[in-house]
């Protein structure tokens, strides 16, 4: 196999890092090689500078769609977790990455489901106005139209997840 982009897109607390960490590890113990670029961690360094903005987003993921291209291209499989929320914004990520190479698993995780959760606590602070533009409460996420998969991770745990993810990669 050459190696791909594996994108988790969905919601906060859909499940993206728990989906991407646990499919990092499923495939390093067969012998695969990956590196898991991480949202929430590019957003503490490589992207430092940028907010919420439907432009700081696409910018966002303009930057993390060729950190996963030179990894591909470096002969890693790439684990990717990102709100990637605007279609417009994924189909660039996918032009960046080469078609062949994506993989787009749609984390469809309900947002009820993502707020009773709310790992975070942000949930609670975008419903008392204290995060602005937030994903689900007062910023829109375009739902994926054709992705190679799409998981709810309310009705289905983990270990199935990845032996399904497992199971359409190879
Ligand atoms: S994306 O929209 O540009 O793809 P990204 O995945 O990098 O988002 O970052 C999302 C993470 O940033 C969330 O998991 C959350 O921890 C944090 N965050 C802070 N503010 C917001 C916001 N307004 N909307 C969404 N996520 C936010």
């Amino acid at each position: 196999m050459s190696p791909k982009t594996v994108w988790f897109t969905g919601l906060s607390g859909s499940g993206k890092t728990t989906l991407a960490t646990l499919l990092s590890e499923s495939l390093q113990a067969q012998g695969k090689r990956t590196s898991f670029v991480d949202g929430d961690t590019l957003r503490n360094g490589l992207c430092a500078d940028l907010g919420f903005s439907r432009e700081d987003r696409s910018e966002n993921l303009r930057r993390a769609a060729w950190l996963c291209r030179h990894i591909n291209q470096s002969g890693l499989i790439c684990i990717a977790a990102f709100i990637s929320p605007f279609a417009q914004d994924r189909e660039l990520v996918r032009s960046i990455i080469g078609s062949s190479n994506f993989f787009e698993i749609y984390l469809s995780t309900p947002l009820s489901v993502c707020e009773a959760r709310d790992v975070k606590g942000l949930y609670r602070q975008a419903r008392s106005g204290k995060i602005l533009n937030f994903t689900g409460v007062s910023d829109i996420y375009e739902v994926p139209q054709e992705p190679d998969m799409i998981i709810d991770t309310a009705s289905v745990d983990t270990k199935t997840a990845i032996e399904l993810i497992n199971n359409k990669i190879h």
